[in-house]
């Protein structure tokens, strides 16, 4: 099929599907659509729903399959070497030099190619809804488009409703019931009572969520306190979880804005003056120091700064257990286009924090291929120009977040390989490897080897990657990398042992995406116990002491 007519018919599909409204009642609605046509797709099935307009749905492709990949270089993140891998029932079954299968088993020939775990990408927001309106892309769009650049799972954000997280959840996974590829959920905590810390232990012990988000930006809506976050990193680490935070001075954005407003600066390059990197700095090493108070492992998403980027430094130097997670925009875009003429294409790039000043990408750049940053999201929140154009008198206004999750793979690989800073090995950790063993599905996902999940990408290193609007497959009209092109194109992905692109062409079917369950107390947790009781030893106390007779 080509690729204008499939994405036509993805945009008729979520047309049909999900009808965007803003009223309660129309998003009630548009839940019983949704469950009715996933419920009732066994009854009247795939193949018609189908034929009823789901454009690159594939009801053949249900059907489980085996496929030889032949003659490829396949390479693991610690590892590469010249090798067959045989899948069957979406498990790969073998991994070895001149494995012979008979004839009727489909052979895809990857001479000359790199075969590769797909990507892992550990930071999107799919159907969330934010700053008054919802993400363009929903558990469909977004992962087809991530089908399409060879990420096969990611780990979205559950956000709670009205601070309720097993109503969030529950909302969550409605939401994913349209899913075509594997996905995790972290979840946010956006306010604390008594029932947060139950409901926290409930996510881990019984819903597989291993990793909690704090938000210490955006100010009267998300935005949590120290006095929460120290309550939050204690909850986790009685739990084995891995606390996360959004590190922005939300009061001084806050008082940022509102001096740039009296400044008149309403357009976006207001959004970026009013958030300066010592913003990102200073609420980075906040959230550190107070990890470190509490001896529990932190994360810290989309490190857009280098002074968020040297505060994870210095604690790693310190031997405290800090992730640095950069992000694609981070990484390859720099803060002139923010003061574009054109309102439409400056307010694309608006996202928090903020895209920086040339030089801050570079210097995120080197920490990735030195190690101090570990693995590359996204932040996968995108909203289309009728949604950004909410801010056109008020940047405030407008939805922060941009687009990465097809476009993730190929930018890494021609920005990090071809430049020289990481290897393929490299490429695979960053990507997917490092991800899979923070949140404790390796090997499972983000390994080439007998028994992990048959996620599997096939790179042309010779080939070339192009990037626009007018071809990707999200359901937003703008690409924060429109125009770019580079080396490297992913030609086949396989996702649970389904070859769902090939040929430029997109074969995923809503509802066949899995829950991946995450269990806690991943790799950073070690030692964390024996850390403590040296902690405790060391303090001398409490002193036994006589009581003064008076
Ligand atoms: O601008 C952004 N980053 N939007 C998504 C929400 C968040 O802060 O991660
Ligand atoms: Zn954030
Ligand atoms: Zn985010």
């Amino acid at each position: 099929m080509e690729r204008k007519a499939v994405h036509n018919h993805l945009f008729n599909f979520q047309i049909r599907l999900q009808i965007q409204s803003f009223s309660s009642k129309m998003v009630r609605l548009r839940s019983l659509i949704l469950f009715l046509s996933i419920s009732l797709s066994p009854l009247i099935g795939l193949s018609q729903l189908c034929e009823s307009g789901l454009g690159y749905c594939d009801s053949g492709s249900v059907v489980s399959s085996k496929i030889l990949i032949k003659g490829g270089t396949v390479v693991n993140a610690d590892h590469q070497e010249l090798a067959d891998v045989y899948v069957e029932n979406g498990v790969i079954v073998d991994v070895r030099p001149n494995i012979k299968v008979p004839d009727d088993i489909r052979v895809v020939d990857a001479t000359g190619k790199f075969v590769m775990p797909g990507g892992i990408d550990p930071h999107t927001h799919l159907a969330m809804e934010f700053m008054g309106t919802e993400t363009i892309d929903n558990y469909f769009s977004g992962q087809a488009a991530a089908l399409a650049g060879g990420t096969t799972m990611h780990i979205d954000f559950v956000i709670p409703v009205k601070g309720s997280l097993s109503k969030g959840y529950e909302a969550y996974v409605e939401k994913a019931k349209l899913s075509c590829m594997d996905y995790g959920f972290h979840m946010a905590i956006t306010k604390w009572d008594d029932t947060v810390p139950k409901e926290m232990e409930i996510m881990v012990k019984e819903k597989g969520i291993n990793s909690f988000k704090f938000f210490m930006a955006y100010k009267g809506s998300l935005m949590i306190s120290d006095e929460l976050l120290l309550e939050g990193l204690k909850k986790c680490k009685s739990l084995g979880a891995l606390a996360m935070v959004h590190a922005e001075n939300g009061d001084a954005v806050f008082e940022g804005q509102k001096r740039m407003i009296e400044l008149g600066i309403t357009g976006p390059e207001g959004h970026a003056l009013s958030r300066p990197p010592v913003l990102e700095g200073e609420a980075t090493a906040r959230a550190i120091r107070l990890a470190a108070f509490v001896n529990t492992p932190l994360y810290i998403v989309h490190v857009m700064s280098i002074d968020a980027m040297e505060e994870i430094s210095r604690a790693q130097k310190s031997g405290q257990k800090v992730i640095g997670e950069p992000v694609v925009s981070g990484l390859v875009l720099d803060d002139s286009v923010l003061w574009d003429p054109d309102f439409i294409t400056a307010a694309k790039y608006v996202m928090s924090p903020p895209i920086r000043a040339s030089g801050h990408g570079k210097a995120l750049q080197a920490a990735l291929s030195t190690g101090i940053l570990k693995l590359v999201g996204t932040d996968h929140c995108t909203f289309n120009s009728t949604q950004k154009s909410f801010g056109v008198d008020d940047f405030r206004k407008i939805p922060n977040g941009v687009n990465g999750l097809e476009e993730r793979m190929h930018l890494v690989w021609d920005t990090m390989v071809e430049s020289g800073q990481l290897s393929a090995t490299d490429f695979v950790r960053v990507t997917s490897t490092e991800c899979a063993k923070l949140f404790n599905i390796y090997p499972r996902k983000g390994a080439i080897r007998a028994g992990s999940d048959a996620d599997i990408i096939i790179f042309n290193p010779n080939s070339t990657f192009h990037i626009s609007a007018k071809s990707h497959h999200s359901k937003s009209d703008t690409n924060v990398y429109e125009g770019r092109s580079g080396k490297g194109k992913v030609e086949v992905t396989i996702a649970g042992g389904k070859i769902v692109w090939e040929n430029e062409e997109l074969k995923v079917v809503p509802g066949s995406g899995k829950y991946i369950s995450m269990p806690p107390f991943n790799y950073l947790y070690h030692g964390i116990d024996k850390a403590d009781e040296n902690y405790l030893a060391s303090l001398k106390a409490p002193v036994n002491r006589v009581k003064p007779s008076l």
